[in-house]
């Protein structure tokens, strides 16, 4: 079947898996697809592209892939069998890492292609009508930023991310990242100045600045200068309209004292930062190929904490990476209990094929990495309540940006990240763009409630 430009029956569903980064790229494909004709569909069943936009970092996300490629086999036998066509396209790390063998195991896949080439993605398709299945992961020399269309497809919300950065060539022992994504590019700062104007023209009020390592960007800037990080923030910070801002993930190597700065001068820059430390214990962090040292990772924390006094911090953990011993898991243990985390993510380490660290000799067994996995959460989740209850009785200000899950309610979040719930008189839907000071009630391991302080909003939506 063939489709005419602009005709109903293009309608993609686009299911997303994995980090921000994902979440950024579906909308510009999406956006790619808009402007070649295409409408948004919300359901598969609704749809007559599906592009899945996966995830490789552990084994159960990669996994995830097949298992619905083979739901979405079913549905497409289905529609051929109606004489009506369901086109598959496999995009993001797994596709890069594994796009032969996604052919191999999935012939009935239409269009594999990798996270450097989805502004491709309406050429590919027509290929795929012509040729059959088609794969694309090259790297390009061009990069895909400067072929993506401005209009986004979505309508903008009050919250919005902004990839700056993409790429890693730091390739830590355990990670695929470096693999799927490449190696480290930055965008120049004019490109991110005027993507970041277009969200606020589309009701965006904070910006979270994206990259596999957002802090080690580098961009050409005005004038023939070079910036790093915190230069681009203070032009961002600049833009009216621009309330609140906030960038992830960050490396500890690349915590810059520019950037620590930043967190001092800086209103618009959200008290917040995920830093993942990894370990606790500098013999696996070597191992790790890291880069720094616990205690390296503290200093930085005391910096912050000097810069910002109440700046949050989150981190990612990995427990069980071969050759950790019970002593090292103890040390991050200790870390945790020096840092205290607002919150944080911790992983079992998961074999990665082509990563050094899966083929090391002393990987832990499973079920110490379970209980390693089992006392970190613990206390993790120990530091979370405690950070949560200590809000209780506090004013902050909360950017609403939708209803919340009980009738009436609206969600914003906190400085500190954190989900604020607040009944909402007016309709949750009047509040959302509103940054509001609120009083905070009660806590809850993953979310607060408050009330309205008062009923001037401190920051209107304009548009
Ligand atoms: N760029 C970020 C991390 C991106 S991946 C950084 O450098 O910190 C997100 C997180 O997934 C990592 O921080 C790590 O904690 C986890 N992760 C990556 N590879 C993993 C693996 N093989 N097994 C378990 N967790 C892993
Ligand atoms: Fe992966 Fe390490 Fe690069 Fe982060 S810094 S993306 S963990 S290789
Ligand atoms: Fe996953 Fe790729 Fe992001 S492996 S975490 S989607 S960079």
């Amino acid at each position: 079947m063939s489709v005419g430009g602009g005709a109903p029956q293009r309608r993609v569903h686009v299911v997303t898996w994995g980090c921000q980064m994902n979440v950024y790229d579906s909308e510009r494909i999406a956006d790619v697809l808009a402007a070649d004709g295409w409408q948004m569909a919300e359901d598969a069943s609704d749809a007559n592209l599906v592009v899945l936009n996966t995830c490789h970092i552990r084994e159960r996300a990669a996994e995830k892939v097949f298992s619905e490629l083979g739901r979405l086999r079913r549905l497409k036998e289905a529609r051929a069998a109606e004489g009506r066509q369901l086109r598959l396209a496999v995009a993001g790390c797994v596709a890069q890492a594994e796009g032969e063998e996604i052919l191999a195991r999935a012939p009935f896949v239409d269009v594999v292609l990798g996270p450097q080439t989805y502004h491709r993605l309406p050429g590919l398709l027509a290929r795929a009508e012509r040729e059959g299945a088609v794969i694309d992961t090259d790297f390009p020399a061009e990069t895909k930023f400067d072929f993506l269309p401005e209009a986004r497809a979505r309508t903008g919300g009050p919250v919005a991310f902004l990839a700056i950065q993409e790429g890693c060539d730091k390739f830590c022992s355990f990670c695929v990242v470096p693999y799927t994504r490449g190696a480290e590019m930055s965008r120049p700062a004019a490109a991110v100045i005027a993507e970041a104007r277009t969200l606020v023209r589309r009701g965006a009020r904070e910006i979270t600045l994206l990259g596999q390592n957002v802090n080690a960007w580098r961009g050409e800037a005005p004038g023939g200068k070079n910036w790093s990080l915190a230069e681009l923030l203070r032009a961002l910070a600049g833009i009216e309209g621009v309330a609140r801002l906030r960038y992830t993930t960050s490396h500890p190597r690349d915590m810059d004292e520019g950037l620590i700065a930043a967190h001092r001068d800086l209103p618009a820059l959200m008290p917040f930062l995920h830093l993942p430390v990894q370990s606790g214990s500098d013999a696996v962090l070597k191992r790790m190929g890291r880069k720094h040292r616990g205690a390296d990772y503290l200093r930085i924390v005391e910096k912050l904490r000097a810069a910002r006094p109440d700046i949050a911090l989150s981190s990612d953990f990995i427990v069980g990476h071969p050759g950790e011993s019970e002593a090292d898991f103890e040390a991050t243990l200790a870390l945790v209990r020096a840092v205290g985390f607002a919150q944080a993510f911790s992983f079992k380490y998961s074999p990665r094929p082509g990563t050094p660290a899966a083929n090391a000799a002393d990987q832990v067994p499973e079920k110490d990495k379970k209980a390693r996995l089992a006392a970190l959460q613990a206390l993790l989740r120990e530091q979370q309540i405690r950070f949560n209850q200590a809000m209780v009785g506090r004013r902050m200000s909360v950017l609403f940006a939708g209803a919340g899950r009980k009738a009436g309610q609206a969600v914003g979040r906190s400085p500190y990240l954190q989900p604020v719930h607040v009944d909402a008189p007016a309709g949750p839907l009047a509040l959302v763009g509103q940054i509001r000071e609120v009083r905070i009630l009660s806590a809850l391991p993953n979310s607060l409630s408050a009330t309205l302080d008062r009923e001037e909003p401190a920051f209107a939506c304009q548009t």
